[in-house]
């Protein structure tokens, strides 16, 4: 049954001899080019082909190509940068320089994306200058041990695309392609891994060669068989983690080729998210405003962490976030706060010193005179009256003073819109809105 099942998403997946043609033509000419530009410009350097097309491990129709280009280590950073960047663009006609920790350029070519990164050529993963000097470590170490086990990779590569937790951007924080082939080199098979997976605990340990360092406790630690510091699956978050826990134990429960394929998620229209509203009795809060063109690695963090102080801020004042999440698309960003307790009543009580310490006591009483006053639990209560009785209102007028961070602080400064229930849909989100409900299992 399972093997029947990973035999037709196979044939789906696995590019045909023709798709790999084209696009090993197209590596090929480009690392060419790269080596004779290096010589042109009188630098020593020379093009690899690294990433999951070097690898085998590529799906049908991926467009994606990465490239290294390979510098001198006694070159200086700014030297890398400057000589890695002058090869790159003098390469390609249609580009845009992109920063990770080092600038690289996106290029490209045809309908291909190709990502052209300067690197340090260190002998040794123990002397890399920065985190992408260790992807041609990886390369080679994939390369010489995955061979065969190919088809594996992209069966697991696609049953976490299915699941939604591959991708190790910060917006997803879940396995990257590095780390699906690392389990299968590990377990043997996408079988093997899925049956492990179905009983990890937290804090599952995976050492190929048993000389990991690592002290921290995430949910998983892969230790990186070239570079024993480092954990390859520290991006792997707790709710990514449990995610491929279950569907794994599903899939093997109930083995479908539905798992391997990611259901669509039709956009919510205005009549359908006013029925949820009202059938779930809560109430919707959107925050939305623009941002400035910056990668997704860079604004997702900024967003959690916004989200985290709008929530905490909420809940401090007496309301309720029943669930919340976050989304940018096109320069403008939403944090979506789905309402538990979203009214309160005018007064709330108050609670004073014990009647027994009788200073406070007096100060209590006087401070308070004029409103309710008794005692509860030995302690004096006053009722008071609430500011906020509205969770709309408390954000108008608090909002901006959130931690929100210092760029996104500065974004709402510049202007936010706060809207109720349906009347987001005007700003879009249709589709991020429609995942929200779906996940809540309506
Ligand atoms: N890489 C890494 N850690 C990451 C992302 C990337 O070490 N979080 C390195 C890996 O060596 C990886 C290479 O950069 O193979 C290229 O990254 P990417 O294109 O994201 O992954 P692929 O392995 O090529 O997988 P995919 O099929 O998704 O492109
Ligand atoms: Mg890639």
């Amino acid at each position: 049954m399972i093997e029947k099942i990973t035999g037709e998403v196979l044939k789906e997946i696995k590019p045909s001899s023709e798709e790999k043609i084209i696009l090993c033509e197209l590596a090929n000419d480009i690392l060419k080019k790269i080596d004779k530009t290096s010589k042109e410009f009188g630098i020593d350097a020379f093009g690899m082909l690294v990433g999951s097309v070097a690898r085998d491990t590529w799906t049908a129709g991926d467009k994606d190509i990465d490239i290294f280009i390979m510098l001198p280590p006694s070159l200086l950073k700014e030297e890398l940068e400057h000589y890695g960047l002058l090869i790159a663009k003098k390469i390609s006609s249609e580009y845009e320089e992109r920063y990770a920790e080092h600038p690289y350029i996106h290029a490209k070519f045809g309908n291909y994306d190709v990502d052209i990164v300067p690197c340090f050529n260190v002998k040794d993963a123990s002397k890399i200058k920065s985190a992408v000097d260790r992807t041609p470590f990886h390369n080679s170490y994939i390369k010489e041990h995955i061979l065969g086990l190919e088809d594996e990779v992209l069966l697991l590569k696609q049953f976490m695309r299915g699941s939604g937790v591959y991708g190790s951007e910060l917006k997803l924080k879940g396995f990257s392609g590095y780390l699906c082939e690392l389990l299968i080199l590990r377990f043997g098979s996408f079988l093997g891994v899925i049956e492990s997976a179905s009983e990890w605990k937290y804090g599952k340990l995976i050492d190929l060669k048993k000389k990991g360092v690592y002290s921290e406790s995430p949910p998983l630690i892969f230790i990186d068989p070239v570079d024993p510091k480092r954990n390859v699956a520290a991006a792997v978050s707790i709710d990514t983690f449990s995610k491929f826990i279950d569907a794994s134990r599903s899939f093997l429960k109930n083995p479908d080729k539905d798992y391997f394929f990611t259901k669509s998620v039709s956009p919510i229209s205005k009549k359908e998210l006013k029925k949820r509203i009202s059938q779930r009795g809560t109430e919707v809060v959107s925050i939305v405003f623009d941002v400035p063109d910056i990668v997704d690695d860079i604004l997702y963090p900024q967003l959690f962490k916004a989200e985290k102080s709008i929530v905490y801020m909420i809940d401090r004042h007496g309301f309720k976030v029943f669930g919340s999440d976050v989304c940018a698309k096109e320069n403008k960003v939403i944090i979506f706060l789905e309402m538990e307790i979203f009214r309160l009543p005018k007064i709330k009580k108050h609670v004073g010193p014990p009647v027994t310490s009788k200073n406070r006591a007096i100060d209590f009483i006087d401070k308070h005179k004029g409103s309710p006053l008794y005692i509860e639990d030995g302690k004096y209560v006053s009722e008071i009256e609430r500011k906020y009785t509205d969770v709309f209102d408390l954000l108008e007028n608090k909002l901006i003073f959130c931690a929100l961070g210092k760029n996104l602080n500065t974004y709402v400064k510049n202007g936010y819109k706060l809207l109720r229930n349906e009347e987001v849909l005007k700003e879009g989100f249709e589709a991020f809105i429609g995942t929200y409900f779906h996940l809540k299992h309506f």
